[in-house]
């Protein structure tokens, strides 16, 4: 297929928004999209001179008809409305023989995942979910050196996380984040992106523990802050995250047989250490603004949809993270191990 894509957004935003700018910053796609939200949907079309639609129907039914260059032939989609309607939307897009990025994580239920990716393979969809640290490149050259194995086999990983939600997301109170039966709470908006990363470093979670609860941000009840426990193989695992810290940070290191890896991306680098009594070994790092990693992410969707590369975060992969979400949901509720 060659470029422009037609791409449709659905749900414009905080991330739909970024999605919508990063993908017009490729070049290499015309946008529209869908918001439910009047005055939003207004906004939105003024500031990037695009085409919105008030639902899927709409969208779909305008197909064709040419009303505006972008609404012609959807060819891919972009699904960035709350968690909780992302496997409803994806199905009726598949059905459609639309391609798709999901965004994370990939539901609030297991329901509808197993029809989806039927679906996608009758069809022959690219169908991706958007875990978007899989495009920082710092974690990515870090990943490659582990691979190459000239640190020795990984022996364990540990996570430690924290960011000061109020001051990023100042709106959390009126959004999805507020349930989790929307996709809210630390686990599913926020630890999900460290597991599924830990996932592409040393393996799928095999099983877990979790402990969780809500500490200190201000009208919510959904945890804040969470601690898991996993094991990934042979690799014995560790993530701490909370939402209320000052820190703005996420560290992930890897122990193994003989070296340590480390990524900081407060410090946008990765780096190692084999001998107990050097300093870290600092690799090259350039520091990249917040879109970038978007831009790259759409690229690389864009590439997969025309057939040159695979996915950075398959379907399969997806539903597995959305496995462990789910588990460490009910190890909570049950205080116990959880096996996937
Ligand atoms: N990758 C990341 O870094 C990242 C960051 C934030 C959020 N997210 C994820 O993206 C998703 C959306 O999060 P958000 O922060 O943008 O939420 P948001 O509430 O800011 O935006 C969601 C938008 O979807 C619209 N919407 C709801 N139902 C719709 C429908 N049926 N059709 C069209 N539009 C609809 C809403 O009106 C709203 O504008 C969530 O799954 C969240 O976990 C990912």
């Amino acid at each position: 297929m060659s470029d422009p894509h037609q791409v449709l957004i659905v749900g414009v935003g905080s991330i739909g928004e970024r999605h919508l700018r990063c993908f017009q910053a490729t070049g290499r796609a015309e946008v529209s999209f869908v918001e439910t939200n009047a005055a939003l949907r207004v906004a939105i079309s003024e500031r990037y001179g695009v085409c919105g639609f008030a639902d899927l129907d709409a969208a779909l039914a305008d197909q064709g008809i040419g009303r505006h260059p972008a609404a012609r032939r959807i060819t891919a989609a972009v699904i960035a409305t709350p968690a909780n309607r992302h496997l409803e939307i994806a199905i009726r897009l598949a059905e459609a023989g639309i391609h798709l990025l999901i965004e994370k994580p990939l539901s609030t239920s297991i329901d509808g995942a197993d029809l989806l990716t039927q679906i996608v393979r009758q069809r022959g969809l690219v169908v991706g979910v958007a875990y978007v640290l899989r495009c920082y490149p710092a974690l990515g050259a870090m990943r490659a050196a582990v691979l190459s194995g000239q640190f020795g086999k990984p022996v364990e990983i540990v996570a430690v996380c924290g960011q000061h939600f109020p001051t990023y997301r100042p709106a959390y109170r009126n959004t999805y984040y507020v349930d989790r039966a929307t996709g809210g709470g630390a686990i599913q908006d926020a630890l999900t992106h460290v597991l599924n990363a830990g996932e592409w470093l040393v393996g799928p979670i095999e099983r877990l523990v979790a402990d969780a609860a809500h500490r200190v941000l201000e009208g919510v009840t959904v945890e804040d802050t969470a601690h898991v426990l996993t094991r990934h193989g042979d690799v014995l695992g560790s993530y701490s995250l909370n939402q209320h810290q000052a820190p703005n940070e996420v560290t992930v290191t890897i122990i193994c047989q003989s070296g340590t890896v480390r990524w900081e991306t407060h410090a946008q680098r990765w780096r190692w250490m084999i001998h107990p009594d050097e300093l870290w070994h600092d690799e090259p790092h350039e520091t990249q603004p917040r879109d970038a990693a978007f831009v790259t992410q759409a690229n690389r969707f864009l590439d997969a949809v025309a057939g040159h590369t695979s996915l950075l975060c398959s379907l399969a992969e997806g539903v597995q993270t959305l496995r462990v979400n789910l588990a460490a949901l009910a190890s909570i509720e049950q205080g116990c191990w959880q096996t996937l």
